[in-house]
């Protein structure tokens, strides 16, 4: 954390935690086994970035497309999900962190939506890092939730770049700075798609469960280093 420290840091990191997968393949392992060890980075990289003091961290942990994936390995997901959740109450608590969730409710089982809202309770008061969860998240599927809202609320007439924010499932949260994508492919894969429209995009090659505290050091400073012009000219 050497010249990173020299610039703002991001307001706000959103993660694509990809590659799990493929790093127990190679292992010759089944692809369950990159899930847990993806995990434990997610914890680590989580215990960092509030360490950081970066203020919103969003992680992707299941898209509205992975229920694709067989039912063995959507169900593991949702249970490693839950329990996580579950045992982790107390992570949380000690490095002062806040957990949110954005994605749609639909689709979640009730299990599961009640340890979220559990931790989301136990946390709501700390002001330390956010801790933005996209589980069962879409990019997509979160603008029309958005619109649906905005005609609900009854001001569809007033329809604007401002309003589709505000409506969106974590309004009031600055727009990503910076995205990582682990695991080497070089896409959004419906992620924050609204939120990432001058986001910073940092991909890196290595599998998720082999990310380190210095990848995401790596992945600032590269940020930090960057000129940003939002469609001007400096
Ligand atoms: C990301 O790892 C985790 C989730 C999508 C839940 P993958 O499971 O997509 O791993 P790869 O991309 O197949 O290696
Ligand atoms: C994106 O990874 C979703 C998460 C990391 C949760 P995927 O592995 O699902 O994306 P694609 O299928 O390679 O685009
Ligand atoms: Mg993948």
């Amino acid at each position: 954390m050497k010249s990173s420290k020299k610039r703002a840091f991001p307001s706000h990191v959103g993660i694509i935690m990809d590659g799990n997968g493929r790093w127990a393949v190679t292992r010759k392992k089944p692809r369950t086994f990159g899930h847990r060890e993806g995990l434990n980075t997610a914890k680590r990289i989580v215990k960092h970035a509030s360490y950081l003091q970066i203020p919103y961290i969003t992680l992707y942990a299941f898209s509205t497309e992975n229920w694709k994936r067989t039912k063995d390995e959507v169900g593991f997901l949702m249970d490693l999900i839950r329990l996580h959740l579950k045992k982790e109450m107390q992570f949380y608590i000690d490095n002062q962190i806040r957990v949110v969730h954005t994605g749609n409710p639909h689709g979640l089982s009730k299990a599961i939506l009640n340890e979220i809202q559990t931790v989301v309770n136990a946390t709501s008061g700390f002001t330390g890092t956010t801790v933005n969860l996209a589980i069962n998240y879409g990019g997509r599927d979160e603008i029309v939730r958005s619109v649906q809202r905005i005609v609900e609320a009854g001001v569809i007439n007033e329809l604007s770049e401002t309003l589709i924010s505000a409506y969106l499932d974590q309004h009031g949260f600055p727009d990503p700075d910076l995205i990582i994508r682990t695991g080497g492919d070089c896409r959004l894969s419906n992620f924050l798609l609204w939120q990432s429209a001058y986001s910073e995009i940092f991909i890196s090659d290595k599998f998720w469960p082999d990310w380190t505290e210095a990848d995401l050091d790596a992945a600032l400073d590269s940020y930090c280093g960057r000129v940003r012009k939002f469609g001007g000219v400096l």
